[in-house]
């Protein structure tokens, strides 16, 4: 063997070794804090990221090639382009959309786009960012997902696309939705960054749009550190998607290669002069968002166990669930609609009114008992300080949306809790409900 492959089986048993040293902390339910999200790391997980380190390379390389092409085989997506973040993700898929190539489709200054105020900011700002006008509308309230009969209602001839998320990994409507958008020749974007694997009428979501997004965020179903992913099938919005990903160039030539058009310097774009070099040619307004080979690396090795984490995140919800059963007289659990499977992220509890406590009180009384919770993202985006001085556009008034950011938390299912924090958490619910309720 080469000395330096020596060196480096060395190394990769150390790290082995020094991995197996370090104690899991353990999760004792009324003794340490339960967490509502956290990674899951194992041995071959920081062996892939040394290994990739080793290499020396940094940029997007041998781990990014890979993870991109299982991801797409695991979304049955035909393209997946690694990016550093699930906002960067749903950046780069709005600005695909804008591209001057795409026609009389493309989403221009003043357009529209169909999305939710329940929810993540970073699904809507990337609209804002292109100079559309996004479009609320509300939320069906045990879903907590779209609201699909506000679809028609918030079309205008301004409207290009719907954008949208699969919130906590519950799943909308894509049916509908996507009739919808195929009848009035619409984009739509799948935010999956909540929801890797969940599926509706036995196809998984992000199929359904043109373009789908991911998170790789460590509160997510795998992670990469930061990191996300868009996906596609088309070829064209690949091509677009890939531009303003990278730098906005016209090349697309991976980082260490040369002349993959085979004509680098041959092309005559723009006014520039003929032979002026591809590698340096711009044709859209784009960043520089790319993952890094050492997150990929570790995107890569949490791949093998992505089946496993669902499984689990979906058992903790199924348990949580029936020991929460009987209970809907004060609390909305979450609904699935009869065609979803979700994929879960977190497990949403929303206060009715009228009870004789408020959400804050059930909130404080879980996280005094050491039970982690955390609001419905940004509750009701409209009311968040961000969006003070940008234009918008509300369809109805939003109701439920006010529901979610008034009454609405959620707490954690995610593969490091198990049977007895679901059943920890559940009586502390019923104890604070035996005490409070009217
Ligand atoms: C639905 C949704 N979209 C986008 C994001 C942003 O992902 P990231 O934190 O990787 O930027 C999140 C983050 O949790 C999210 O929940």
């Amino acid at each position: 063997m080469e000395e330096f492959n020596k060196i480096r089986s060395h190394i990769l048993d150390q790290t082995r070794a020094f991995f197996n040293s370090t104690s899991g902390d353990k999760i004792v339910p009324g003794q340490n804090y339960i967490p509502v999200s956290g990674k899951l790391i194992n041995s071959n997980d920081v062996v892939s990221v040394v290994d990739s380190a080793l290499d020396m390379w940094f940029t997007a390389g041998r781990y990014s090639e890979d993870l991109e092409r299982k991801l797409a085989e695991f979304m049955h997506q035909k393209f997946c382009l690694l990016v550093n973040s699930g906002s960067s993700a749903n950046l780069v898929a709005m600005s695909t959309l804008t591209s001057s190539t795409l026609g009389d489709r493309r989403v221009q200054p003043g357009d529209e786009v169909i999305t939710l105020a329940a929810g993540f900011p970073t699904t809507v700002n990337p609209i804002v960012q292109v100079g559309a006008v996004p479009v609320f509308v509300d939320v069906d309230i045990e879903s907590l997902q779209l609201d699909v009969s506000y679809l028609e209602r918030a079309l205008s001839e301004k409207t290009k696309a719907v954008f949208i998320a699969h919130t906590l990994g519950n799943v909308f409507e894509l049916d509908q939705v996507r009739k919808f958008c195929e009848k009035h020749k619409l984009w739509l974007i799948e935010d999956c960054c909540d929801a890797l694997g969940a599926k509706y009428d036995g196809k998984l979501v992000g199929t359904y749009g043109d373009i789908c997004t991911l998170s790789f965020y460590p509160a997510h179903h795998i992670t990469t550190g930061e990191g996300g992913a868009v996906l596609t099938s088309s070829p064209k919005l690949k091509k677009l998607a890939e531009s303003f990903r990278d730098w906005g160039r016209d090349c697309w030539c991976p980082p260490g290669v040369d002349n993959s058009c085979k004509k680098r310097f041959n092309w005559q774009l723009g006014d520039l002069p003929r032979g002026y070099d591809h590698k340096y040619i711009y044709s859209h307004i784009g960043y520089n968002l790319k993952m890094t080979d050492m997150q990929a690396a570790l995107g890569l090795s949490q791949l093998t166990r992505v089946e496993e984490f669902i499984e689990k995140r979906n058992k903790n919800f199924k348990l949580l669930h029936s020991y929460l059963n009987g209970l809907d007289d004060c609390l909305i659990l979450p609904k699935i609609h009869e065609k979803a499977k979700p994929s879960w992220f977190g497990f949403p509890i929303t206060v009715k009114d009228g009870q004789g406590f408020s959400r804050n009180e059930l909130r404080d009384y879980l996280e005094a008992k050491k039970i982690g919770t955390r609001m419905l993202f940004a509750g009701n985006l409209t009311k968040q300080p961000l969006y003070e001085n940008v234009k918008y556009r509300i369809v109805g008034n939003l109701e439920n949306t006010d529901i979610v950011m008034n009454n609405t938390f959620w707490v954690g299912v995610f593969p490091r809790l198990n049977d007895g924090h679901m059943k920890y958490i559940a009586d502390v619910i019923k104890e604070f409900l035996s005490k409070r309720a009217k």
